[in-house]
């Protein structure tokens, strides 16, 4: 496949395919081939944040009374993200060069640089809390860490074939393995630093964790609708062997998660492993039905970790909820008073 072309006045305004399409290269939201996808945009926007408005003073005090468990956990988690965030950026833009609908064109490079702003995040909290030899050391997590790199192993795969054979076939590879990630790999995670809050540890970052964990839930329900439709306007690619492909990997991606779960969320107290893992089937079941599939485990259609509804389930904006509650006390503070500068 070719990038497409950045100006080209013969093709018309309106897109005639996501990829391999044809347009002018000129976006004229009034006259889109999916018009919802103005309003996604526009909730998208809607979203704008940045790390350094969220206050950490009290963070700053709590990190060191957090049991070793706790710390351990809470650096191994912030550099899980980071192996996350930082490829989805890049992953946003090359996307964006290949679609011929100047429409995902723009959604893209938002979502692109929301993907920026998490992982500025996960600096901007290191810096608060732990010295710069233990930020550091949990950015080199993900390269070094043999569990994790075993979990992030088939991401890797994926991202890259698309890099180097951009065929639409990989495109819809790589949309699977965006969708896993921004519906089921991040969750565990967050359910780590929710249940910190919910004991009022850390509520600074996992304030900042839901701003991220609301960005997420866009970028899902985005990229779930850009697989379906890239699958439908190419029906040749919607068979079995695809589809049969998509299930293996989340039914993988589940296995590769509770590994994980056990390996960093041993030991944490008020988050129970079973219950863990019951979440993470309901998240991929989630995710298959916003793909158009079916789900892959019928005891979880419903969550089964209660106490986390409150805080993952409810970022919608319409309810009073975690996310709400923070909001008030969300106080913009001077970069300079937390250490952001010292990084
Ligand atoms: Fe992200
Ligand atoms: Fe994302």
């Amino acid at each position: 496949m070719q990038k497409a072309k950045t100006l080209e006045p013969r093709n018309p305004n309106k897109s005639t395919g996501i990829f391999n399409g044809k347009s002018s290269g000129i976006l004229n939201w009034n006259d889109i081939a999916y018009p919802h996808w103005h309003k996604m945009y526009k909730r998208l926007l809607g979203n704008y944040w940045q790390a350094d408005e969220i206050n950490m003073s009290n963070d700053i005090k709590q990190f060191a009374s957090l049991s070793q468990q706790e710390q351990d956990a809470y650096l191994k988690i912030i550099g899980l993200l980071a192996t996350l965030d930082a490829p989805q950026t890049r992953t946003a833009l090359l996307l964006s060069l290949y679609a011929t609908d100047p429409s995902v064109q723009s959604i893209m490079a938002v979502i692109a640089q929301q993907e920026a702003v998490h992982n500025e995040s996960y600096s901007y909290v290191l810096s608060s809390i732990v010295s710069l030899d233990q930020q550091n050391k949990a950015f080199e997590f993900g390269r070094m860490d043999e569990t994790l790199l075993k979990r992030n192993k088939n991401i890797a795969k994926y991202y890259n074939d698309f890099v180097e054979n951009p065929t639409t076939e990989n495109i819809l590879k790589t949309l699977t393995y965006t969708t896993l990630l921004e519906g089921l790999f991040f969750y565990s995670g967050f359910a780590y630093f929710y249940n910190l809050a919910r004991y009022n540890k850390m509520v600074g970052t996992s304030t900042m964790i839901s701003y991220i964990n609301r960005d997420e839930l866009e970028h899902g329900r985005f990229i779930s609708e850009l697989f379906r439709a890239t699958l439908s306007e190419n029906p040749e690619l919607n068979n079995d062997e695809l589809i049969e492909w998509v299930y293996e990997q989340f039914k993988e991606s589940v296995e590769l998660e509770i590994e994980w779960s056990e390996y960093v969320l041993a030991d944490i107290e008020g988050i129970e492993l079973e219950e863990m893992h019951g979440y993470i089937k309901y998240r991929a079941n989630k995710m298959l039905r916003l793909i158009g599939l079916e789900e892959i485990y019928p005891e979880y259609v419903e969550n089964p970790m209660k106490w986390i509804r409150a805080y993952a389930d409810n970022i919608d904006g319409t309810k009073t909820d975690f996310f709400e509650q923070k909001s008030r006390q969300y106080v913009k503070v001077n970069a300079i008073d937390n250490g952001f500068d010292d990084l």
